[in-house]
Formats: C-alpha cells, structure tokens, sequence
C-alpha cells in the first residue's frame, strides 16, 4: 500500500474564480503596482525586483536574446535556455548586458589608424561612430560617418578626419543618466561622451539609447545600468556553465529541471553558493511542501513550482508524475508563509507550466505566486527566436518542448540521452510584438485586482478570495445562448490565447 494517498483531487487554475472586494477611488490603474521580487534580496536590491510579474520560460523556443532584451525593457525577465552550448548561451547573455541602455562601452579607434582599417572595424561592428583615443588612453576626438567618404578618404589618417576634442561636448564624471540626457539636449547632438576627470574616456551616452529608455519606465537593470539576465543552467556541466555565465556578468541563475527534489539539483546550489555566494540561485520544480524545504535549506533564493501542466508537456502521461497548478501553489505557499514567518526570508514563488491566459496569471498571482513562467504564451511574439510560418492561411510559429525529440537533439553525444520524450512539437499564433500584448494583459491584471480591492501583489496575496467554479458555471463564463456567426471557433481559441 501507498505510503500516502490523497482522496482530494488536484486542481488547476481554471477551476477558481476571484470574488469581488470593495474597489476604493484611490484604485485607479496607475496607482496599481505589479511590482514583485525576482528573487530573495537581504540587501532588497532594486535589480532583484521585476516591474511586471512575468517572465518567459527557458526554452529554445521561446527565450533567446532578444526576448531576453525585450521583456527587462519591459519590467521583466527572460530564462536564457540552457539546451544549447555554454558558449552560445554566454553570448546570449553578453548581448543583453551590451545592450546600449544608457552608458555604452564603445569600440575605440587610434588617431593614426587609417580610415581603410576604420571602416573595416564599422562594417565588423555595425557601430557608425567612433570615439578616438591616443596611447595614453585619453579621450582626443570623435569620428563619424559624416566625417569620411571611403571613396576619397580611404588612405587619410583618422585624426586628420576626426572631430578634435576641444570642438566636441562632452560630459565629466557623470553617472546619472537625467543629467547625461539634460547635456544631451542642450548640445543638440546624438552622442555624449563622458570622460573621467583625467580625460580618459569612460562610457558614451547616445540620444537614441536615452529615448529608448524614456520610453521604457519599468526597465530593469543593475547599477551600472545593464540589463538584468537570468540564464538557466543544467544539473551536468554548472561547473563550467556557471563561471562562463558570470564571465558575462549574468545577475540570477535558474536550475532547468522537471523535478527539482533531488540531490543533483543540491549540488548544484551548494557549488554555486559557495563558490559565488553573491549570485542567487533560482531552483525547481517542485509540486510540494518537502520539496519546497529541500531546496530553501540548500540555499536558493527563488522557487519554481508545477509539475506536468506545460502545454506542450507528456510528463503525466508518460510518468505519471504531476499535480495541477493551483493545488501545488496553495499547498507550496503554505510552506514558504510559513518559512517566512519562522525565519523573516520571503522566498518568491513562480509559477511555471499551463498559465494559458490572463486570468490564469491572476488566479496564479491571488493563490499564492509572485510571478509566472510561461513558454506559450511568449512563444507567439515576434521576439521570440523562432521563424513565422504559415499554415492553412494563419501566421504561426513553431513552439517545442524542452523534453521533447527536438529540443534533446543539443545534447547528442553529451549526456546520457533519454529514453523518451517527456513533450511535444506544435506550433502557437503569431500574436505580434511583445510590447503590444504585454499592454493589453497588464490591464487585464491590473483591472482584475481593482475588483478585488488591492493595489499590489501583497495585498492581493492577503486578501483574495477564491471560489471553485463548476464545469456548468465555466460554460456559463463564455458568451452562450447568441448566435456568434462563423467566427465561433475563432473566438474560441481567442479567448485561451489571451
Ligand atoms: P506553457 O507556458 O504552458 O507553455 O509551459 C511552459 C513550461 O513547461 C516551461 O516553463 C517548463 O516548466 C515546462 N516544459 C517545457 N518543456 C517541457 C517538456 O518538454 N515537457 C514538460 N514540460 C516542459
């Protein structure tokens, strides 16, 4: 006989419903907060907190760079999946912490090196302008591609192209970005140089970067205005992965595991810890209490939990292993508020596998997480690393698992290779670009917790009320009794995508 059975059955998001509290004035959608931590910070440092409650999944189908660099713009964070090599993924990282938002460390050019030479390092680079800097390090000029014409000036010399110093703006010693930008505007120029006070060139500062940045309030990023990056590691090569990772200066590390409860997920947080205490590590998933104490005991700083509710997952058919999402929140909440209490450590709680739509998010975010993964629903945007196809007259793209024959392909040769697949290949709606969809979900959660009567996260912990809604009630929830002409099955699959 089981050492346990369990009569209640599990349940998932779906299933519960958000009852109204009182929606004061003062609960208007910009005086709603989503504001919630990334990861467990003593010090409660600001690049540890995301802006917005949601970050894409680590898979190779959804979180390369470039949502890597959307969605921290955004006010939230990318996975950066591990299934590939340590050198490709570090140079995933490295594009995000280059990322010009604000101080750039810019390719320097010599005043005696030709513009022949110059230009071969402008087509290299795709940068266009170039600051000039002599032996000594000090800041002498400025070139640009106004300054030269390939076809007449090949053979010249740049400092006899360049802007000398002494007709250049320039900034000293200036670290905050609204003082960088005042000078900017009163220069009339595009590009900032700021030097040290011995004249040595310290960063530029671009006026496109500084819009971009204007235009992007919930940005995250560290103190010296990078980027923040998450990158996912395996429980084979962390070794070397993590090092190589921290080379590029990645901020939180996640182990990828289906099962977190384990001894190798262990070892891999006290090797971290101990050889890197300052980087957090994130570790999942677990489904339960003894899993979440397993792995705040080995010393991570952030939990994934869910089991087997991933929409391109098979693990509860193959295995039979799983719970349903919110059934794994409540219970794995439980423990962490108890934690907290014992030991004044908020451990944040993700969410991970089978959040579909907007009113999972909140479901989700009332039960207990504090922020939620998700593959589906970032694999739709035009960010994510995949090519659109079309298919019977509909844009879509490609969207596989990480357990499945596709993504296992990386690691042929490398590891052990599973003896099945633990998820499938299909493919998602292109939905458009991430900053368009984040909008309309957004309100849709801010909206949700203006009818609860709460203005952030917290409180919508504190003070939610939920309710299990019947299989009829759910039907009642979609529009019913109208006649919806042929878009019926459209507004079907519209409804889950959003
Ligand atoms: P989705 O948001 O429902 O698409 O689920 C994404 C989540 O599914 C990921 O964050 C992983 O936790 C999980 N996942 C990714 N690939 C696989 C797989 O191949 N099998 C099972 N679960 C997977």
């Amino acid at each position: 006989m089981a050492k346990k059975i369990i009569d209640d059955p599990s349940r998932t998001l779906m299933e519960y419903r958000l009852l109204p509290g009182l929606t004061k004035k003062k609960q208007s959608p910009e005086n709603i907060s989503l504001r919630t931590p990334l990861v467990y910070s003593e010090k409660n440092e600001k690049k540890y907190f995301l802006n917005i409650p949601l970050v894409s999944a680590a898979m190779q189908s959804v979180s390369g760079a470039e949502m890597g660099i959307e969605l921290a713009k955004l006010g939230g964070a990318a996975f950066i999946f591990c299934s590939q090599s340590i050198a490709a993924q570090a140079k995933m990282i490295r594009k995000i912490k280059m990322h010009k938002a604000g101080f750039v460390k810019p390719k320097t050019v010599l005043p005696n090196m030709s513009i022949q030479k110059m230009f071969e390092i402008r087509k290299e680079t795709g940068y266009s302008t170039f600051p000039v800097i002599d032996e000594k390090g000090l800041f002498v000029g400025l070139i640009s591609k106004w300054d030269y014409d390939i076809s007449l000036h090949a053979k010249a010399l740049v400092k006899n192209r360049m802007i000398p110093k002494k007709d250049i703006e320039f900034g000293t010693n200036i670290e905050d970005l609204k003082e960088a930008n005042r000078l900017l505007l009163e220069s009339h120029k595009s590009v900032l140089p700021i030097l040290d006070k011995q004249g040595k060139l310290s960063s530029m500062v671009f006026r496109k970067d500084i819009n971009d940045l204007l235009n992007f309030p919930l940005e995250i990023h560290d103190k010296k205005k990078r980027l923040i990056a998450v990158a996912a590691v395996n429980t084979h090569d962390f070794k070397k992965r993590i090092p190589a990772l921290l080379q590029e200066n990645v901020d939180v590390i996640s182990i990828d595991s289906s099962d977190g409860f384990t001894e190798y997920q262990k070892d891999v947080i006290t090797w971290s810890n101990h050889h890197f205490p300052e980087l957090p590590v994130i570790g999942g998933n677990i489904i339960n209490k003894e899993g979440f104490r397993f792995l705040v005991e080995a010393g991570v700083k952030a939990v994934k939990v869910g089991m087997g509710g991933g929409s391109i997952c098979i693990t509860q058919e193959q295995k039979g292993t799983g719970r349903g999402l919110a059934t794994t929140i409540i219970k794995v909440s439980e423990e962490r508020d108890k934690y907290f209490s014992e030991t004044g450590i908020y451990i944040p709680l993700i969410a991970d596998g089978g959040v579909t739509s907007t009113k999972d998010v909140t479901v989700a975010l009332a039960l207990g997480a504090d922020y939620v993964m998700m593959g589906r629903y970032f694999a739709r945007m035009e960010e994510s690393p995949t090519d659109k196809v079309v298919v019977n007259n509909r844009v879509m793209k490609p969207y596989w698992g990480e357990g499945s024959a596709r993504a296992q392909k990386w690691k042929e040769k490398r590891y052990n290779q599973a003896k099945f697949v633990e998820g499938v290949e299909g493919m998602v709606e292109y939905a458009g670009r991430l900053r368009d969809n984040l909008e309309e979900t957004l309100a849709k959660i801010k909206a949700a917790m203006r009818t609860c009567g709460v203005t952030n996260i917290t409180e919508l912990h504190q003070q939610a009320v939920l309710e299990i809604v019947s299989a009829l009630s759910i039907r009642e929830g979609k529009p019913h009794d109208i006649y919806l002409g042929t878009e019926n099955h459209e507004q079907e699959h519209h409804e889950t995508t959003k």
